[in-house]
């Protein structure tokens, strides 16, 4: 992995605030195997059919197109980007673009058992992996489906496969998750493992969200420190991150919050996404995006696909206004963006 081959420095993807965007994130597909209440609806859910998703061959040309536009860092995502069939060979893919830096995966773990080793082998370097509950009934509760000791599994594949730390992302909702921040915890003190809650956001396919659902760092903090004692900030190595960093008073473990809603970070946001049917959205909460679907099978040159990336970010909004009472959720779900 290194520099791409011409790089246009005046063209980079910075948009009216300042913001470089280095980070795409590709969702593979909008297919899950599970039904997390937050994201998908329960059941009749409508899919994109097949010949509507990049081809592995149209997704590794946006990225090698975005390389020469200073995006170094890639974050494959769903749906569950494991149950796109060969998902390793798009990573053995991307990481031959000279440019990309780095590769990460973002999985609920059902199918990690099977894939971790082969999807480390193609150059996965960072793997989150989301997981809401540690107590089997609140994960079928959430996931409306009985696959906790799959994920267990997958969990232990990773390990296995030399993916460390092990990542995990929990959603914290109020009424819901509440006696699982203390056993997360325990799990990250106990074993090399980082947790970070994130704060539900309205992206849910029933629009069931409510402000008083979401089970805010604050809370989620002074529930720690009732528990352990004081809580350290870490500096973050990266200031893009999106997760505040916090360690235990006795040296012991690692806590980040993603604090979306009650604390939004969209001043250093430097996320772009591409949907599974090719579409850029410079925002999880956008209500515009940029088709390169149609470039990329029309015939175009890289250069009106670099064109698209361009007025997509250069369209980019402050951020997202779930604070504000103008705040309207997007049309599509989280399943369908990619998280
Ligand atoms: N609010 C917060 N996080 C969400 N995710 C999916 N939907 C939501 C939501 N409504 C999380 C997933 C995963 C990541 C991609 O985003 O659990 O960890
Ligand atoms: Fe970036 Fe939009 Fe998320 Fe804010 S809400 S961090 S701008 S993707």
């Amino acid at each position: 992995m290194s520099a791409p081959e011409s790089t246009n420095l005046d063209r980079r993807l910075v948009d009216r605030f300042g913001r470089v965007h280095n980070n795409l994130r590709i969702s593979v597909t909008d297919r899950c195997n599970i039904r997390c209440f937050y994201c998908m609806p329960a059941d009749n859910v409508q899919f994109m059919p097949r010949h509507e998703l990049l081809s592995f061959e149209e997704i590794e040309r946006v990225v090698r197109i975005g390389t020469t536009l200073g995006i170094d860092r890639v974050r494959l995502t769903g749906g569950e980007p494991l149950v796109r069939r060969e998902l390793h060979r798009l990573v053995a893919r991307l990481a031959n673009v000279s440019g990309i830096v780095d590769i990460g995966l973002t999985t609920n773990a059902v199918l990690l058992g099977e894939q971790a080793q082969q999807l480390r082998d193609a150059g996965v370097k960072r793997l989150n992996i989301s997981l809401d509950a540690l107590d089997p009934e609140i994960f079928k509760r959430v996931t409306r489906r009985d696959s906790y000791d799959k994920v267990i599994e997958g969990i232990a594949a990773a390990r296995a496969a030399g993916f460390s730390p092990i990542k995990i992302n929990a959603v914290s909702v109020k009424g819901l998750t509440e006696d699982q921040i203390i056993p997360f915890a325990e799990l990250a003190r106990e074993t090399d493992t980082e947790v970070r809650f994130i704060e539900f956001m309205p992206l849910d396919a029933d629009s069931q969200w409510e402000r008083d659902k979401v089970l805010l760092a604050d809370e989620i903090m002074a529930m720690l420190q009732a528990e352990f004692g004081s809580l350290e900030p870490v500096p973050s190595a990266n200031p893009n991150a999106p997760a505040n960093d916090f360690q235990f008073a006795d040296g012991r473990g690692k806590i980040g919050m993603i604090a979306s809603v009650s604390q939004p970070f969209c001043s250093t946001c430097n996320r772009f996404r591409l949907t599974a049917e090719g579409k850029l959205r410079n925002c999880l909460f956008s209500h515009e995006e940029v088709d390169v679907r149609d470039l990329l099978r029309n015939g175009s040159p890289d250069e009106e696909v670099a064109d698209a990336m361009v007025s997509s970010i250069a369209a980019k909004n402050a951020g997202h206004q779930i604070n504000s009472a103008e705040f309207v959720q997007p049309d599509r779900p989280m399943y369908s963006i990619g998280g």
